[in-house]
């Protein structure tokens, strides 16, 4: 890009002044300002910019009812588990890792999926997902094609820890890494911030940033090619998860949904998750911060909590839903952070009170769109431990307790007693249940 297309692209959204310090940039400045330019589109700036202008809009959440959750037991387990273990044996299903995070509250230096969670062999986040679906592989003697969002500040990394470790044992040709859009950082007046005299403050376009991302890469025609119908979608940071477990991805099938939800009953009434709620004949996530007090603690005539279940972002998707999706525009979210900021000096300054905002979307808000959504409860402490913080609630350290939890479980279920204490960690290609290890005849422990 030259410099009076630069120019022109600015003027089109009204950003001009983020040339303002060309004249001092060295040759090398301006080449990267000029590429960073060229990846902003002066449509999304326009739109970003409205909806400072507009504000968040109030939307009234005080008519949303409790969506019927279904539990899945006795003849409807088994069927929802052979349909989803057809739909794997027919190589129908696809694993969608969302990677492109920011990772701030762990404060880990490289991509969130690289932190080493292993209990006992220090193994990557990564390494949890992909064995599950070489597991799941060998297991229906399919292919699982793998899609794993990144964000250009992370992409180079991740994909060095998946060939680091000869991808995990997954075929190289069946991981598709594709990155995030970046969106510029904005003033209260909606002026796009430098965070340098030559660099512009950029981040990524959260996790709903996905349907464009999956489309402008290609990745939603490969699912195609590949008679891909059902995309299980999770997050990096939770290596409880089942990836295109069979009864989840069976029952998606079963229903007909377009959008189908994993959601685990709250641990208390204001925990912070999103809450699926139905308004007339559709769904829409209404976020914690959202909620009144009276509905956090609304109660049901047997004492229950009104609204029990929570989301923790693991869903199944219809991948034409999918497709259909990315070619609508997503409501913009935004947050007011501290941005670091070129002042009238030209020197950099890292502000102590939030001054600008950064704009992104959230993969659940196509739920209002699918036609057919359907919620499967779950239990938590099986599936969900997510690693958010460096100490306390959802780190590491709970995360480990947890993924141990679930494998001595898994042993005593295999009729093995494992005593509280005593580490362990098994490979989920060694065993993904207990089924696994009972079949196997033999264990593995480790100490
Ligand atoms: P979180 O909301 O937990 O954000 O992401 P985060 O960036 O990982 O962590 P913090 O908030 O900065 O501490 C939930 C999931 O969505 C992905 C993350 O990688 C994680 O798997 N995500 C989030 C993206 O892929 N892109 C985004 O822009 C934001």
């Amino acid at each position: 890009m030259t410099y009076k297309e630069a120019e022109h692209r600015l003027k089109a959204c009204g950003q001009e002044q983020v040339l303002r310090y060309w004249k001092a940039l060295s040759e090398k400045q301006r080449k990267a300002l000029l590429a960073q330019i060229a990846t902003i589109d002066p449509a999304s700036v326009v739109r970003c910019r409205a909806a400072l202008e507009a504000g968040v809009e109030a939307v009234d959440n005080s008519k949303g009812k409790a969506p019927k959750v279904d539990v899945l037991k006795g003849a409807a387990l088994k069927r929802a588990v052979e349909a989803g273990e057809k739909e794997l044996e027919n190589g129908r299903v696809a694993a969608l890792l969302v990677a492109g995070g920011q990772g701030s509250r762990l404060g880990f230096d490289g991509p969130k999926g690289c932190y080493p969670i292993g209990p006992l062999t220090d193994a990557p986040l990564f390494y949890y997902h992909a064995r599950k679906i070489l597991a799941r592989e060998l297991r229906y003697e399919t292919t699982i094609p793998f899609y794993i969002m990144t964000s250009e500040a992370n992409n180079a990394a991740t994909i060095r820890c998946f060939e680091e470790n000869d991808y995990f044992g997954l075929n190289p040709d069946d991981v598709f890494f594709f990155t995030q859009g970046m969106w510029p950082g904005m003033t209260k007046d909606g002026e796009i911030i430098l965070d340098e005299p030559g660099h512009i403050f950029m981040s990524p376009d959260g996790h709903g940033g996905l349907l464009a991302a999956l489309d402008r890469s290609g990745a939603l025609d490969d699912m195609k090619e590949r008679g891909v119908t059902s995309v299980f979608f999770f997050q990096v940071d939770n290596p409880l998860v089942e990836i295109a477990d069979p009864a989840f991805t069976g029952y998606h099938v079963l229903k007909d949904s377009d959008y189908s939800l994993k959601l685990c009953a709250k641990s208390d009434p204001f925990e912070k998750v999103g809450i699926p709620m139905k308004f007339g004949s559709a769904y829409r996530m209404v976020e914690y911060s959202e909620m009144t007090e009276e509905q956090c603690l609304r109660k049901t005539p047997k004492g229950e909590l009104y609204f029990k279940y929570g989301s923790p972002a693991i869903h199944v998707f219809d991948r034409d839903f999918l497709a259909r999706e990315a070619k609508e525009a997503m409501p913009l979210h935004l947050a007011f952070k501290k941005i670091p900021y070129v002042n009238e000096q030209g020197k950099v300054v890292k502000p102590s009170e939030p001054n600008g905002y950064k704009f992104e979307k959230f993969i659940f808000d196509i739920l209002p769109k699918a036609k057919t959504a359907a919620f499967l409860a779950f239990d938590p402490k099986d599936e969900f431990s997510p690693v958010k913080n460096a100490e306390g609630k959802d780190s590491p350290d709970t995360c480990r307790a947890d993924m141990q939890d679930k494998w001595r479980r898994m042993l005593a279920a295999a009729g093995v007693s494992c005593a509280a204490g005593v580490p362990v960690e098994i490979d989920p290609v060694y065993a993904l249940d207990a089924a696994d290890l009972e079949s196997l005849g033999l264990l593995l422990l480790v100490d």
